[in-house]
């Protein structure tokens, strides 16, 4: 077994939290046993030349490093509240107010994209015969380009469908050989997938009307998570929303959002 140095350790764990927000503070036996196989298929002897390879920022190799790490887990439909919120308060607030008839939406840390495309079913259903009158955009970002890549493919498994309703997987699925589900390209074309560092500087040229940051920061140390909402903050339309994990919370004097109900928050 290739073992991990102290100083080896907290170089890693500087770097990645530096430049990803991600702590592993608690994380060395994880980073020891899970990186194990990693390093022997790329013929590292040790962490050091392993670690000098991550710090070149090669975002395939971190990616793949922080996916052993982390979680990318995610499914079609999860936490519905967040979805029954945008179907019984947003969009029929959006019908009566939005003259241009246009909705941006960030799904930030999209992982594989069940949480940008229930999105657009739910705008689709929602919508119904008046839905090419409107123009609602998503952005789907994440660091994990392998994650990006499944999500753009629409390929699903009967795991990732399992809170999907009858009616939407005769509507919006097909299936495929090996126990597949292919998202319909109608909703595909809908999400713009790219790459995007969360810890990096927005610089996005039109505010949002909602964002989805959910599961992600948990990861995260509270200066980091409070950095981040406040980024959020600034880049959302006033009375935009912020959408956050059910276990995740803003902390109320640290930022200027409105609390509406566990895990929704809107920019006053
Ligand atoms: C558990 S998934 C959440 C997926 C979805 N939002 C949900 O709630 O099901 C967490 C995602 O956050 C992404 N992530 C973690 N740190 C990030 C960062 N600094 N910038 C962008 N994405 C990040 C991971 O790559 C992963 O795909």
């Amino acid at each position: 077994m290739i073992r991990l140095t102290d100083p080896e350790f907290n170089d890693i764990v500087d770097f990645v939290k530096n430049n990803y927000g991600i702590n592993l503070a608690k994380k060395r036996q994880l980073i020891e046993s899970r990186m194990q196989s990693v390093l022997t298929e790329k013929g590292f002897t040790n962490f050091t030349d392993y670690f000098e390879l991550i710090k070149q920022h090669n975002s395939t190799e971190i990616t793949a490093m922080l996916n052993k790490l982390t979680t990318n887990h995610t499914y079609f439909l999860r936490e519905p509240a967040h979805f029954d919120f945008l179907k019984n308060t947003i969009l029929p607030a959006q019908e009566k107010t939005n003259r241009q008839k246009d909705i941006r939406i960030w799904s930030a840390g999209c992982s594989s994209g069940e949480e940008a495309y229930t999105t657009i079913m739910v705008m689709m259903d929602y919508f119904g015969l008046q839905k090419s009158s409107w123009d609602y955009r998503i952005l789907a970002t994440d660091i994990s380009l392998k994650a990006m890549d499944a999500a753009k493919n629409g390929l699903y498994s009967a795991e990732s469908l399992k809170n999907v309703p009858q009616a939407w997987g005769k509507k919006y699925f097909t299936s495929k050989p090996n126990d597949l589900f292919e998202l319909n390209k109608e909703v595909r074309e809908q999400v713009t997938f790219r790459p995007l560092n969360l810890m990096e500087n927005f610089t996005f040229k039109q505010p949002f009307d909602l964002i989805f940051c959910r599961n992600v920061m948990i990861y995260f140390d509270q200066p980091t998570k409070n950095a981040l909402i406040n980024k959020f903050y600034d880049v959302l339309k006033p009375g935009g929303y912020l959408f956050i994990g059910h276990s995740e919370t803003v902390q109320r004097d640290s930022s200027q959002f409105l609390y509406i109900e566990p895990s929704v928050y809107q920019k006053g």
